[in-house]
């Protein structure tokens, strides 16, 4: 995206939004916005013009003029409608098109933003309530722009302008007339709609609020069945919403209060000035035509204004939702690429871990004093206790954290110089808690790579032994898994991980718990197949069955965030805590 959409810390301010947003809009569309500058000035001009035809129609009839003469008048009166109207038309129809690719841009740029952020930013954000602010953000960057381009906003202030400016060339003293109640109607309009769009984002607030509990019971519908809190549910939802409409009153009561405030102002004026035009034609100074032409002026300039009623709350209210938007983009990615990061080949050497410290955000230490070496092509295994901070390393190996002291080096280059796709391109992780997209087995098997062949994804199934269940399912590979894959048992949703990680043909493969809901024989029929690619593919295995990594080249025992003990099996042997793990798991007495 180019500089049409950059923001800095003053674009969440209400003007900021709106400055950011019209730039974005002038500078992407910079003809279409001359243009629609030029239309709405030709639209205003001729509304400007409308009514004093028909004053001198008027004027023109009271004279008792020749009716020969009124056929010219009433055509330009026609003429002036039609092209202001057409012109109007004009003007919307493109602000639509501006609006819509604006807000696209937006959208994107938000999502993309999304993706990028570093993961300690998504442990801290509910992703249901951040895809809600990308959404209801673009599409009040939609509003935002049709409301100050279209939908008469501009057009009825540049005629605005020009009514005041005609009127006082015209009849100088008639145009105090009008321009007197407007500052009063503005700051009304200005300091209510502040407090509504206060009462909005409180709204606003309300929603999300209760927009969370509501996902997060329904998205673990199972969950609640299984302990038969469908009531508990309902009712923990009814609380966080049973506030909204409560306040939702209030802030309608203000809508009612600026209405009548606004209501008062213009008629009081209307009649005011109606007395004095009246007045004023007694005693010669205008003529019944004027009359008319000046009270269709006052009421052309009310207009826009009784729209700027709606149109203002209307634009805070989307311009914070806008906001919301802008700040998950201005949020800063910690561990964006270098301009200096390099790209990084196949695993030659190593990954050294040098006294490696980590905690998490809320001061969880998860790793104390690490120190490790994985030789290129061997196979290290991570065992511990649960919490030990296994995990937690490979998250760490991905680099989806930084570690707060101490360094991680990929054949000696540290993580933290390395672009960020081509280390992506090199490990590749299976996760602890394997997620999957609602989409076919094909899909889910070939994400890691663009455009597999047939061949190449049901190699990989083949290999995760997922092949024949594949065939199994109603469509075979184009069989769709169901939300996080819930069509599939735990051990089919593990072996579809297996393969989609095997497709990539990883220089370094971490595999979390990978095959922990598999029964035994496919567990050990799955290591094999992976021991088999040892030659080409750097191995990290976490595992609490000891039976899965015992021929592995090291075993690292992880314990409270540290390594206790490194070695190949039989040497661990000689370890207290390894021992207890493995006779444990092995029924041996001491
Ligand atoms: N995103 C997080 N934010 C804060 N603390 C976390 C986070 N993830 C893990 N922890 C904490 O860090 C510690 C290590 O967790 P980790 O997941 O690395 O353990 P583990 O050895 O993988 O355990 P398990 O065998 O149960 O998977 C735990 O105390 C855990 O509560
Ligand atoms: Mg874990």
């Amino acid at each position: 995206m180019n500089d049409a959409y950059s923001i800095d810390k003053n674009s969440s301010e209400f003007l900021g939004v709106i400055k950011v947003v019209f730039r974005s809009a002038i500078k992407e569309f910079p003809k279409i916005s001359i243009g629609f500058a030029f239309l709405a000035i030709i639209s205003a001009l001729l509304f400007t013009i409308g009514p004093k035809i028909l004053q001198q129609i008027i004027d023109a009839i009271i004279a008792r003029t020749d009716l020969k003469e009124f056929w010219s008048l009433f055509i330009f009166y026609g003429l002036c409608l039609l092209f202001g109207a057409v012109c109007k038309f004009g003007a919307q129809k493109t602000s639509f098109y501006i609006a819509t690719q604006i807000e696209d841009n937006w959208r994107y740029l938000g999502l993309d933003h999304y993706y990028n952020l570093y993961l300690a930013w998504h442990d801290k954000h509910d992703s249901g309530e951040v895809g809600s602010k990308i959404d209801k953000g673009g599409s009040a960057v939609f509003v935002v722009i049709f409301e100050l381009f279209g939908n008469n906003l501009l057009v009825s202030f540049i005629t605005i302008i020009f009514i005041i400016a005609y009127t006082f060339w015209i009849l100088p003293s008639f145009g105090w007339w009008l321009i007197a109640p407007l500052p009063i109607y503005v700051i009304v309009t200005f300091f209510i709609s502040r407090k509504i769009a206060k009462g909005q984002a409180h709204l606003n607030y309300l929603a999300e609020t209760s927009n969370r509990a509501l996902y997060d019971g329904v998205g673990n519908v199972r969950t609640v069945k299984a302990f038969g809190k469908e009531g508990y549910e309902k009712e923990y939802y009814a609380k966080k919403w049973s506030g909204y409409h409560t306040f939702e009153y209030r802030v309608e009561k203000l809508f009612f209060i600026q209405d009548f405030i606004q209501t008062t102002i213009e008629i009081t004026t209307r009649t005011a000035l109606l007395i004095y035009c009246v007045f004023a034609a007694f005693k010669g100074y205008i003529t019944v035509g004027q009359v008319i032409l000046l009270i269709n002026y006052q009421q052309m300039t009310f207009s826009p204004l009784a729209q700027l009623n709606q149109l203002f709350t209307r634009l805070r209210r989307n311009a914070k939702k806008v906001s919301r938007l802008f700040n998950i983009i201005s949020e800063s990615d910690k561990l964006k690429d270098k301009p200096d990061s390099v790209q990084i080949a196949r695993l030659n050497k190593e990954i050294l871990i040098k006294n490696v410290n980590f905690v998490y955000a809320g001061n969880i230490a998860a790793l104390h004093n690490i120190n490790l070496k994985i030789p290129a092509g061997t196979t290290t295994a991570l065992v511990g206790k649960s919490g030990a901070g296994k995990s937690t390393f490979a998250l760490l190996l991905m680099r989806f954290y930084d570690p707060e002291q101490g360094t991680i080096t990929f054949d000696g280059i540290n993580l933290r110089d390395i672009k960020r796709s081509s280390l992506r391109d090199q490990m590749t992780w299976i996760p602890q808690d394997v997620s999957l997209f609602n989409r076919t087995i094909k899909e889910n098997i070939a994400y890691g790579i663009k455009n597999a062949s047939q061949k190449v994804i049901e190699d990989a199934a083949k290999l995760a032994h997922a092949h024949e269940f594949i065939l199994q399912t109603p469509k075979g590979y184009n069989s769709i898994i169901g939300e996080r894959g819930v069509k599939l048992s735990g051990g089919q949703r593990q072996r579809l991980a297996i393969a989609r990680a095997l497709l990539k043909n990883p220089g370094v493969l971490i595999m979390d718990e990978s095959t922990s809901h598999l029964d035994s024989e496919t567990e050990k029929a799955i290591s094999e197949s992976i021991q088999n690619l040892r030659h080409k593919t750097t191995q990290i295995i976490i595992a609490h069955r000891l039976s899965t990594i015992l021929h592995a080249d090291q075993i690292v025992v992880f314990d409270k965030g540290k390594v206790l003990a490194v070695g190949k099996h039989k040497e661990l042997l000689k370890n207290k805590i390894y021992k207890k793990l493995y006779d444990l798991q092995f029924h041996r007495k001491e």
